[in-house]
């Protein structure tokens, strides 16, 4: 095992108008499981197989254990990968499909033998082993994927969406699983995935990327509570945070211009609107209360939707353009066309700079920190659990 570390690693493909991945910074501690997060086509992949050595790289460093790792032979960097679709040979049983890299590298029969019959005790294929890959459920497929990556006890276990074509209850399980065999194993691992969910509850920390660049490298928590720009808060949570703009009237009141939609600029955001006269305002459906009686503060509107999700209720105000969710305990006594008034959570409140989507901050959590450098600064602090 091993810290792996990106600086400003950066891919453009020979014709493309812009960098597939533009001067990424990571530092990925000994041990921990970070995530890749982002829509399709943001370097996802490409930043994954440049570690693997399976693309080559267009400037910047990639460091394995503190080794400068760009031009080395994918099979001497000590990385395990497993991928979505699951290459196995389809003529070799599932055991000789685990050895096959091992016995390529040399190891002795009773050696690999031991590892093979170890990973799968661990991943709890014991019962496959004498099986074809034709054999075996999407499910099966996946673990015995996952079991070859690890069966050779690589530096960097590098998972890329390897759950994301299962159903929803075996990710879920495979999910699990996965979480307990970090526990278990330590590997420094790295798994790309578009799914939030997933992200937030496989890994210790995320890198949310876009359009090829990192725009937050956090734990879960700070990602969700505090993103650093509009993009990361509309990326993570569903249903996803109300995010529109409103203009500062007379330095007192965010507004919805020409709608009913007035909010008091409260304590705690006022340094933070100084002089504006514009800015987006974000809150997550959580974040408002939905009530039948006025209160000082609220905002007065009028349902248009209104979701029973069995868990929780959604109900849905209408200001002009923009339709805002709140998200209420279970109740049947709201419906469309009725007058309410939403009560805006102060601590729930982000506003964000409506020309560079920055969330805007006065310090006090840790986010928005410059990502500069980020690779050194990460990777002082040992794991702790
Ligand atoms: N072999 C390739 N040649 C040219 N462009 C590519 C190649 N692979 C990926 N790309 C482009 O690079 C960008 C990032 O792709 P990828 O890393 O696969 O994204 P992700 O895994 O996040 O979905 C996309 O715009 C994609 O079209
Ligand atoms: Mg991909």
């Amino acid at each position: 095992m091993a810290e792996l570390i990106l600086k400003t690693l950066t891919k453009v493909y020979t014709q493309a108008q812009s960098a597939a991945v533009d001067e990424l910074n990571l530092g990925v501690r000994d041990g921990e499981f970070i995530a890749l997060l982002g829509p399709s086509g943001c370097g996802k992949s490409t930043t994954l197989r440049m570690v693997a050595g399976l693309e080559s790289v267009t400037s910047g460093e990639i460091r394995i254990g503190n080794k400068l790792v760009n031009d080395l032979h994918p099979k001497d960097r000590g990385v395990g990968l497993a991928f979505e679709n699951y290459a196995l040979y389809p003529p070799l049983k599932v055991r000789d499909n685990l050895a096959f890299n091992l016995r390529a590298h040399g190891l002795g029969a009773k050696e690999i033998n031991r590892r093979v019959d170890e990973i799968a005790r661990t991943l709890q294929i014991q019962e496959l082993l004498d099986l074809k890959p034709a054999a075996l459920s999407s499910g099966q497929k996946q673990r015995v994927n996952m079991a070859r990556a690890m069966v050779r006890r690589p530096s960097v276990l590098l998972l890329d969406e390897p759950l994301s074509h299962l159903d929803a209850r075996l990710r879920v399980e495979l999910r699990t699983e996965i979480k307990r065999l970090h526990a278990e194993q330590r590997f420094t691992t790295v798994i790309v995935t578009h799914d939030q969910l997933e992200a937030m509850a496989l890994a210790d920390r995320i890198a949310v990327m876009n359009e090829g660049k990192l725009q937050q490298f956090d734990t879960p928590l700070e990602v969700f509570n505090h993103p650093a720009n509009e993009f990361v808060a509309g990326f993570l949570g569903e249903p996803p945070m109300n995010i529109f703009r409103t203009a500062v009237a007379d330095s007192r009141r965010l507004v919805i211009p020409d709608t009913d939609f007035a909010l008091p600029i409260m304590p705690a955001i006022q340094k933070l609107v100084g002089s504006r006269k514009e800015l987006k305002l974000g809150i997550r459906p959580w974040g408002i209360r939905v009530s039948q009686t006025q209160t000082d503060g609220a905002v007065p509107g009028v349902v248009v939707v209104v979701e029973d999700l069995g868990d929780e209720t959604r109900v849905g105000i209408r200001y002009g353009e923009v339709l805002i969710m709140s998200s209420i305990p279970v109740t049947r006594r709201y419906r469309p066309g009725l007058p309410v008034f939403l009560n805006f959570n102060e601590e729930d409140l982000n506003l964000f700079d409506p020309m560079t989507g920055e969330r805007l901050s006065d310090g006090s959590d840790s986010s928005n920190q410059p990502y500069e450098n980020a690779a050194e600064n990460e990777i002082q602090a040992p794991v702790s659990r």
